[in-house]
């Protein structure tokens, strides 16, 4: 048999393709945060992680081009090696205060993140308890993880009572790591962070959390999760990204010196991958200045996610309810998802597709997410064209 026979035989793409409604690698020709070009056209853009609407702002922007000019293009080696920059370290250092930790170390992108921390701090023995839904960075560092093979727990998502049964399974003295999502990727949900520091406490096990979607959006200034809920000396490592928030690319982690220093000298996603580029790490840190001294930012962004809440909800939609800046609107079906979505893009707005197996069967979504920079005229618009879509598929 042919190692190469399943991609032959893979044509559902092509099959959606041939329908017009393929909404996946849809090239963006312009981009200015809020509306961008695509085929010619200028669309509202409501999937993007642009939170803040930073990508294209011009002090954001300005630091990226002086950054190159400085340092060149590339780093051309690993942080370990020959690819760490002052800057690099100005970037940790100016996070570390940012969220109070007593050290925060870079990684190329948020995935790697993940992927870098869980497989170097859980080994032999050692129990890494998921939550179901978490991001597929923490499940691909849970799998990498020595202890994985035996030692891999998952509670069902956001269910405290779960992980509780899941973890009295484990015995009591042996190392553990909970990771969970601060706010899931998917639904837009929060962890339910008192229970799970309850839990963590009385079971000897250390708390790893993904800020991704929380970094810029929850929390005192948009500090995230563990700040949200007062709980900063409770949660020992906080992740994240600069590909939301920070308009730019690469990860983060936050902790104790200690354990920052381990992860730096044993992780080989750190150890073996180049450093982030100059240009990356300046936009990041441009956006983070931005961040603190706009803090008025992330409350017009839940204000943009909530008036699209309330509006699509108005309209009959079922969405996903929250308070974050993701609202996905269930659809139920692949079928209708694609239409919906066509409908949605030929009528000027951008969204995110969700299909099973990705999402469950029945969960088949349409993930909005929401910016800063969204003028009410465009929140308008997009409840309008979801309106004319939702009744034309039977949705609503
Ligand atoms: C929860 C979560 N963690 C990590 C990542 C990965 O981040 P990056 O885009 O920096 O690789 C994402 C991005 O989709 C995410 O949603």
């Amino acid at each position: 048999m042919d190692l190469f026979k399943k991609c032959f035989d893979f044509t559902r793409a092509d099959e959606v393709k041939a329908l017009g409604v393929y909404p996946y690698f849809r090239p963006i020709e312009a981009n200015e945060g809020p509306i961008v070009q695509i085929e010619g056209k200028k669309v509202i853009m409501a999937g993007s992680n642009n939170y803040l609407g930073l990508t294209s702002h011009p002090r954001v922007i300005e630091a990226a081009i002086k950054a190159i000019e400085k340092y060149g293009t590339g780093c051309s080696g690993s942080r370990y090696l020959t690819g760490t920059l002052d800057l690099h370290i100005e970037l940790e250092e100016r996070l570390a205060k940012f969220f109070g930790a007593e050290a925060v170390l870079l990684f190329s992108t948020g995935y790697q993140t993940a992927q870098g921390i869980i497989p170097t701090l859980a080994g032999r023995n050692e129990y890494v308890i998921s939550d179901k839904d978490n991001h597929a960075c923490i499940v691909a560092g849970t799998l990498m993880s020595k202890g994985a093979m035996g030692n891999l727990a998952r509670y069902k998502h956001n269910d405290m009572d779960d992980l509780q049964r899941v973890i009295e399974k484990i015995p009591k003295d042996a190392p553990k790591l909970i990771v969970s999502d601060g706010v899931f990727s998917t639904g837009g949900e929060i962890v339910n962070l008192p229970r799970l520091v309850e839990i963590a406490k009385r079971n000897n096990a250390r708390i790893m959390i993904d800020d991704a979607h929380s970094v810029g959006v929850i929390g005192k200034g948009g500090r995230g999760t563990a700040s949200e809920f007062n709980l900063e000396n409770e949660v020992d490592l906080t992740m994240g990204t600069f590909s939301k928030t920070f308009a730019s690319l690469g990860g983060f982690v936050a902790g104790a010196e200690r354990v920052i220093n381990f992860i730096k000298h044993f992780s080989p996603a750190l150890i073996f991958s180049a450093s982030p580029t100059p240009s990356s790490v300046a936009a990041a840190l441009a956006a983070l200045e931005i961040l603190e001294e706009e803090p008025e930012r992330v409350t017009n962004l839940i204000d943009n996610a909530n008036y699209m809440r309330k509006g699509l909800k108005g309209k009959g939609f079922h969405i996903i309810d929250g308070r974050t800046a993701i609202v996905p609107v269930i659809v139920g079906n692949d079928e209708i998802a694609f239409k919906m979505w066509k409908l949605l893009y030929d009528g000027g707005v951008f969204v995110n597709v969700f299909i099973s197996p990705g999402v469950p069967e029945g969960r088949q979504m349409m993930r909005t997410s929401y910016m800063a920079t969204h003028e009410k005229e465009q929140l308008d618009e997009i409840i309008h064209i979801f309106e004319q879509a939702g009744k034309q598929v039977g949705l609503i």
